[in-house]
């Protein structure tokens, strides 16, 4: 427990600008400071924070809150953890109230664990540095591996001397209990007895995101010692496929690069930092997971895999790396020349070599997958089949679909291959893909009034004026209601706005509308029909009051041709219904108006390629109205 006077203390100390600015680099416009959003990827920056405020805020996101808030969601970390980052940070000392029993138990098992790491972290890190044991056995290791000092610094290199109860006795001594040591991993029990786990090794401490150590990776001195690497267990405190060798020491220059690179072994780690190199991580010999790709994906979406495997063990790892294109990030490979890992060969070549390798040799995933199968094109039928298959199960784990086209056609063009058998066959990895179910997470909430499904209306009504129609109704709830909490206690207008990130109003008084609303938002106003009526242009003014009269005046039998669904709001939970499936729809009819104008197209087209292309984003199109009938409840026959 965190006395409350010193919660006030942090609260009063703390400063947005500098709490965000540890995570992006802000810039000042206006009254407000802005930047690319951290909470998901764009390239324009809709991610605001008023300093005279408190508060963050992202446009396309919908994510806010304030400083506390900022920490809680960028480190993952609860309130009480988030609070005491920030007391770190700003150096307030916390004196930790007493705890009752029930509080202590519950509370402190996993606290009690993160301690005794932390003390174990230090002792080996002393031992190194004061022992002599570990000045004559472990810091010559560092020496001739050329590790410098700053280095086995920033990462808490340290040195467990050859001794059954070293740390053991040292913890006991400083209050920890055998029990939490043991569940660190730090001690195994063995006959009612217990004994050191890493003994005459050097220490590499492994950190969570946030800072703490979780977990050590120990290094046996010589050659022949086996194994070469002793590895925490997991730990309630450790969950491998949850944490990245460096990625705390790495984040910020992740974010600053745009780009992570992966290597395998601790050392490549603290090798790459050494010669400047500080995007770096490491999946410590394991294949990837997907709780680790989406930790790097917080602060970069590209990564460049340094492969230092040999060229045997490459359609392997390869396959791996379908993980990463499956969180959405995009992928680039280094290979290096044969007996060498990012480590040897940065040792080899010096630091500015090793850049200009790097610059010179980072090759897109999928370029690279291609150029392999082309090469085994005159060599092995079945092989170059099954490689086709393999690289085309590659792409299909894209999830965004017009990247996934883009490279299906850049395939058929380097494979010599006509693009429909690719797709079909990416088709059907798709399909397989598909029946699985998504988590329940997942699946958005689906409205509770759906209308009647749109299929049998044909042809014969305007397009444009059903999304038009669409874009007003978003509008009038925006503004009728935007301040109103949905059911989660999101006000409507987070909502709608992170639904509608990739629609685009093709009305331009309703698009100038939405633009106002959010510039409003940012300055912290209040915008309803009334503000655009006082201060809008005259066409604003015009639409806003159509807009919150028109209501009752649309004729009954107009609605009743479209079946459009106009539903009475009351409650949040119906509210954030209505949302929702207004926003589907609007989705659903832009999607409908891009396929009529592109089946004009097909139409029109010039010759069979163009023709085969427009097809591709008819199929693609398509999908989307699938995957939006479905949200909406609606299934299509065909
Ligand atoms: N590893 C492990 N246990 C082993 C071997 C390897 O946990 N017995 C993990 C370690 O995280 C190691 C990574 O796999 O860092 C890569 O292995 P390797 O390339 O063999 O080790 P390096 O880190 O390169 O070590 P060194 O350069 O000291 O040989
Ligand atoms: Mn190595």
């Amino acid at each position: 427990m965190i006395p409350e006077s010193t919660i006030a203390d942090i609260k009063n100390r703390l400063d947005i600008e500098e709490v965000v600015a540890d995570f992006v680099s802000l810039k000042r416009k206006g009254q407000n400071l802005w930047a690319c959003c951290p909470f998901h990827n764009e390239k324009t920056p809709s991610f605001s924070v008023s300093p005279a405020k408190g508060f963050y805020k992202c446009f396309g996101c919908g994510r806010g809150g304030d400083a506390i808030d900022f920490v809680m969601e960028i480190e993952k970390l609860n309130y009480l953890e988030a609070l005491r980052y920030l007391a770190k940070k700003y150096g307030i000392e916390i004196k930790e109230e007493e705890l009752s029993e029930g509080e202590l138990r519950a509370q402190s098992e996993r606290e009690s664990l993160y301690i005794a790491l932390n003390f174990a972290k230090d002792y080996f890190r002393q031992n190194l540095l004061t022992t002599a044991e570990g000045k004559n056995i472990g810091q010559s290791y560092f020496k001739e591996r050329e590790v410098a000092d700053e280095i086995a610094d920033k990462f808490a290199l340290g040195y467990a001397q050859d001794q059954w109860d070293g740390l053991l006795k040292a913890a006991q001594a400083a209050g920890h209990t055998v029990e939490i040591l043991e569940k660190a991993g730090l001690v195994i029990p063995k006959d009612e007895r217990h004994y050191d786990r890493f003994r005459g090794r050097v220490i590499f401490p492994i950190h969570n995101v946030s800072g703490r150590v979780v977990a050590f990776g120990a290094r046996a001195l010589k050659k022949d010692d086996k194994p070469k690497y002793i590895n925490s267990p997991e730990t309630p405190v450790y969950q491998k496929s949850q944490v990245l060798y460096g990625l705390y020491q790495a984040k910020q220059a992740i974010r600053q690069q745009e780009n992570c690179y992966l290597v395998e072994g601790y050392t490549d780690v603290t090798r790459l930092h050494q010669i400047g190199i500080e995007n770096v991580v490491a999946s410590s010999g394991t294949s990837l997971t997907t709780g680790q790709v989406q930790l790097v994906g917080r602060f970069s979406k590209q990564l460049t895999v340094l492969y230092d495997g040999d060229v045997a063990g490459l359609q392997a790892s390869l396959r791996g790396i379908d993980i990463i294109l499956a969180n959405g990030l995009d992928v680039k490979v280094v290979l290096f020349p044969e007996g060498h890992d990012p480590d040897s060969y940065a040792r080899a070549v010096g630091a500015n070599e090793f850049k200009v390798f790097l610059t010179d040799n980072a090759r897109d995933f999928i370029h690279f997958r291609l150029d392999l199968v082309k090469e085994q094109v005159g060599k092995d039928p079945l092989k170059k089949a099954a490689a086709i298959k393999d690289v085309v199960a590659s792409i299909a784990q894209i999830p965004d679909h017009v990247k996934r086209l883009v490279y299906v056609k850049e395939a058929s063009e380097i494979l010599e291959m006509e693009e429909r058998v690719l797709v079909g066959e990416m088709n059907k990895v798709l399909l397989k893909a598909r029946q699985t179910p998504p988590a329940a997470s997942e699946v958005p909430p689906l409205p509770a009034t759906v209308a009647p499904a749109e299929e049998e209306i044909t042809g014969t009504f305007d397009i444009n004026n059903l999304i038009a129609f669409q874009e007003r109704e978003s509008i009038r709830l925006l503004l009728q209601y935007g301040f109103d909490k949905l059911a989660e206690g999101k006000p409507l207008y987070e909502f709608l706005f992170h639904e509608l990130d990739d629609v685009v109003f093709t009305n331009p008084v309703h698009a100038e509308i939405l633009r106002e609303y959010k510039t409003l938002l940012g300055s912290g106003k209040v915008a309803d029909a009334q503000y655009f009526i006082d201060h809008g242009s005259p066409e604003v003014r015009k639409a806003v009051i159509d807009i919150v009269h028109t209501r009752h005046q649309i004729s009954n039998n107009w609605l009743d041709k479209y079946k459009i669904a106009i539903p009475v709001e009351s409650d949040s939970y119906r509210l954030q219904k209505v949302v929702y499936s207004n926003i589907m729809r609007l989705k659903q009819r832009v999607v409908r108006k891009l396929l009529a104008d592109n089946l004009e197209k097909i139409k029109a087209a010039a010759d069979t390629a163009e023709q085969a292309e427009l097809q591709m984003v008819h199929r693609a199109l398509k999908q989307a109205e699938k995957e939006i009938a479905a949200h909406l409840g609606n299934v299509i026959l065909k």
